[in-house]
């Protein structure tokens, strides 16, 4: 028995398929109900009891040695069929590739950065990680205001005076420190806060800031603007209103509210406007002489008006997004529909 164990493990060592036909053959004398190891295993049966273990032994790794040899060359011949199949077939349907598509954020900053740009806006970028010059001093934040305080800004621990900017209207006083008027420009960007991260907020978050300054500059000129923006933005019909509000580095302040898609009269409950028909898309407003002063332009000859946009807020808006972490977490399923909308 021994022999043949011997005489069996050499043919399978130097066995070589070129087929599956081989392939089979060899399953047929080898490995099959009637094939040599099925015999050899009842030959096993009758030898005498001392001589079982070696023999036991070496008819296992016989076992082990052709299923092995079966199984290696079954699907190196399988792997060949297909390769070859692949190649040859012109006929196969491509495989499709997926592509990327362009995230919600970056589809409404574009939108924003074209509706402006349609009305003589240029584009300008400022630093992330700015001093507290340009985004709070010169904007006119008194020293005390409650906006430098630990719960709102991240700082640069090594350095007090270096911060994450809190919004972009940082851009707004680099582009007046070296850009002499007229200036009509808007500056998209990355702002960040300590916030706790909900449905609502996020600490990292985009602005759009706009800045417009030039010698005959009116809050009336502010409106016209911002009212052809809500139009072009969220439809013909789009409604906004201004409410009296308060930023250091404008004087007068507003805010700008756009009518709620469900025209609410109060009473409609959708949880975006919280029944009140009216939901706040941006700050706006005069530019407070302090601030042009602080940037060398001369408040006595020139006016300017301001506005700063949520990127995300907007995009909710207009994709009725309920939650914005949705933006951040890059689940591609969420993502994928975007480029759905055609926008
Ligand atoms: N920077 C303000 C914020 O982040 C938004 C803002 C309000 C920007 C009024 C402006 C402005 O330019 O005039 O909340």
């Amino acid at each position: 028995m021994l022999d043949k164990i011997n005489r069996i493990k050499d043919e399978a060592i130097k066995f070589k398929a070129a087929n599956h036909a081989e392939l089979e053959d060899f399953r047929l004398k080898y490995l099959s109900k009637k094939g040599e190891l099925s015999g050899l295993f009842d030959e096993f049966k009758a030898i005498a009891s001392d001589q079982k273990r070696e023999a036991g032994q070496k008819l296992n790794e016989l076992k082990n040695l052709l299923t092995e040899t079966f199984d290696s060359f079954k699907s190196l011949l399988d792997n060949e069929t297909a390769t070859s199949a692949g190649i040859n077939d012109m006929t196969r349907p491509g495989e499709s590739i997926d592509i990327g598509s362009r995230h919600p954020i970056s589809i409404i900053r574009r939108e924003i950065c074209e509706i402006f740009a349609r009305m003589g806006f240029t584009i300008a970028e400022g630093p992330e990680i700015e001093d507290d010059w340009h985004v709070f001093s010169a904007l006119n934040f008194p020293k005390e205001h409650p906006a430098r305080d630990m719960q709102d800004t991240f700082f640069i621990s090594k350095v007090p005076e270096i911060v994450l900017r809190t919004h972009t209207s940082s851009v707004q006083v680099r582009v007046m420190e070296t850009v002499k008027p007229p200036i009509r420009m808007i500056m998209p960007g990355r702002v960040f806060r300590n916030e706790a991260i909900s449905a609502r907020a996020h600490c990292i978050f985009h602005q759009v800031e706009g800045l417009y300054v030039a010698e005959n500059v009116s809050f009336a000129g502010m409106k016209q603007t911002l009212m052809y923006f809500a139009k072009e933005m969220f439809g013909e019909n789009a409604q906004i209103r201004l409410r009296p509000s308060f930023f250091p580095f404008t004087e007068p302040s507003a805010e700008m509210d756009i009518m709620c898609n469900c025209m609410s009269d109060g009473t409609c409950g959708c949880g975006l406007c919280k029944g009140t028909g009216w939901l706040e898309i941006m700050g706006c407003g005069m530019v407070h002489p302090n601030v042009l002063e602080n940037c060398g332009i001369d408040s006595q000859k020139y006016f300017g008006y301001a506005f700063g946009m949520g990127i995300e807020r907007i995009a909710c808006l207009k994709f009725q997004t309920k939650d914005i972490r949705m933006f951040f977490e890059n689940d591609v399923r969420f993502l994928k529909q975007f480029t759905a909308a055609g926008l």
